[in-house]
């Protein structure tokens, strides 16, 4: 197997899931939006105000291509990046797709203080939290496996990861 892509809404612990999972593999972990922030120099929040957020899902687009073609890297993605159809097909070309749920309430919990998610500084974020949710929900469901996570712990979660992405389930799994 190539690389393994966490993808799923905000707060749902894709990036301490996805270091927690890396160390365990001995693979590398990046995260994408870390990365952007890094080749732009800037956070996420300034190129959202500054760029816009179809400047932003451009740069999210060409850095996920640029990561798909590493091997044995684990990918935590943006919540948004499989709005794109483009997106999902470099995935599952390059690798397994896992996508992490949780409850809107579970959500709100672990994102609320954190001001650097431009989507949700809003005045109702549980409503946009919500809404959104049901846009995507779609999407989400592309992934070759979802696992909720609201009530898991990091070490749960990545057990679960490990079982589906090993032996006899990653052949199954890498055919879709
Ligand atoms: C977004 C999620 C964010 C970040 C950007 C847009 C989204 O990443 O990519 O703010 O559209 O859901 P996290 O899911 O890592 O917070």
């Amino acid at each position: 197997m190539k690389n393994i892509y966490l993808v799923g809404f905000m707060g749902t612990g894709k990036s301490a899931v996805g270091s927690a999972l890396a160390r365990k593999k001995k693979w590398q972990f990046i995260d994408l939006d870390g990365l952007i922030e890094l080749r732009e120099k800037r956070p996420i929040t300034d190129i959202f105000a500054k760029e816009g957020e179809a400047y932003f899902r451009r740069l999210e687009k060409k850095t996920l291509k640029e990561v798909a073609k590493e091997k044995k890297f684990v990918v935590a993605c943006g919540g948004g990046i499989v709005i794109d159809e483009g997106n999902i097909r470099i995935m599952k070309d390059t690798g397994i797709i896992i996508c992490l749920k949780a409850s809107p309430g579970k959500i709100l919990e672990r994102v609320s203080g954190a001001l650097h998610r431009p989507l949700l500084n809003v005045p109702n974020p549980k409503e946009r939290i919500e809404l959104l949710l049901k846009l995507r929900s779609p999407y989400y469901a592309k992934a070759h496996k979802c696992i909720d996570t609201s009530r898991l712990s990091i070490k749960e979660v990545v057990a679960k990861i490990l079982k589906v992405s090993s032996g006899r389930n990653k052949k199954q799994y890498l055919k879709i």
